[in-house]
């Protein structure tokens, strides 16, 4: 079970970020990093961030803690902005929020930041397995906290899902995209990371996690042709893709270790 807290308070707008994320303080006194259901990628982002970023957790990786944000949509009402006020109003109810880094800073090689070799490989492997485009050196999402790293940003992993009928074809899809990682230079352990991560994955364990999506958020998918229909349906369709990927993990392990080959 994931906690929830109620947002009191609009800090600041995260505007590096596409869907426009912010800070918001909540009951707890905590600062949160809210992801709006209300924003252009939908709910789906935000089912993404809860599976992709609990299966790193499992993985050992520093993901932020994650934890249910209840809006009240009079929390924007005063705000001065009319874009995040309409995102607020739009985001009534349950949302996705991340324990805030204060003064983290994103990862940048030409800083002379650097990544551990199981750690970067770990992380690639994990990236490769829920299909996530989005830590390239354009946009690490990958924040550095007291010299430790902290993946965050998984929004879009687990991209079939935006079309249902495409489920099939990426369970064992080699993802390609590997190779523009940001982690892959520093990635050359890739082989005993694997071994490490399908030790720690199970299917029961993918089934458990899955399960920390609730409801509400399955009901909220605008209904597609082709598409999984009840929340039940929905969960078996995640939990049979993350299963068998697992089991055809070698492709994208093989993948990953050639296009780190071909850096080199
Ligand atoms: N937990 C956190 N602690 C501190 N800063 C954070 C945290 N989460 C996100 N940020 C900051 O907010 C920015 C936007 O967050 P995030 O990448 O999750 O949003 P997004 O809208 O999905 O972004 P993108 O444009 O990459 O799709 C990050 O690039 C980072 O600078
Ligand atoms: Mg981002």
């Amino acid at each position: 079970m994931l906690r929830t807290v109620r947002a009191t308070r609009y800090v600041l707008p995260l505007r590096e970020g596409g869907s426009l994320p912010a800070i918001v303080e909540a009951d707890d006194l905590g600062l949160y990093v809210v992801k709006f259901r209300g924003a252009g990628q939908g709910i789906l982002a935000l089912i993404a961030e809860i599976i992709a970023g609990e299966i790193g957790r499992v993985l050992g990786l520093r993901v932020p803690d994650l934890v249910f944000a209840e809006i009240d949509p009079a929390l924007g009402r005063n705000e001065p902005d009319a874009e995040i006020r309409h995102l607020l109003k739009a985001s009534a109810g349950l949302n996705v929020a991340l324990d805030y880094l204060p003064g983290s800073t994103m990862f940048d090689p030409a800083a002379r930041d650097a990544a551990p070799s199981p750690e970067a490989s770990l992380l690639v492997w994990f990236d490769a397995f829920v299909l996530n485009v989005d830590r390239t050196p354009r946009n690490a999402n990958l924040l550095v906290w007291h010299r430790k790293l902290y993946p965050i940003d998984h929004g879009a992993a687990l991209f079939f899902h935006h079309y249902w009928p495409s489920r099939e074809s990426k369970i064992e899809s080699p993802f390609m995209e590997i190779e523009h990682h940001i982690l892959l230079p520093w990635a050359n352990e890739i082989e005993e990371a694997a071994k490490a991560a399908r030790a720690r994955l199970n299917p029961a364990l993918l089934a458990d996690i899955v399960a920390l999506v609730p409801d509400a958020f399955f009901e909220a998918i605008p209904a597609a042709p082709g598409a999984a229909t009840s929340p039940a349906e929905r969960r078996a369709g995640y939990i049979d893709f993350l299963t068998r990927r697992l089991a055809a993990a070698e492709i994208f392990e093989q993948e990953a270790i050639r296009a780190r080959t071909r850096l080199l």
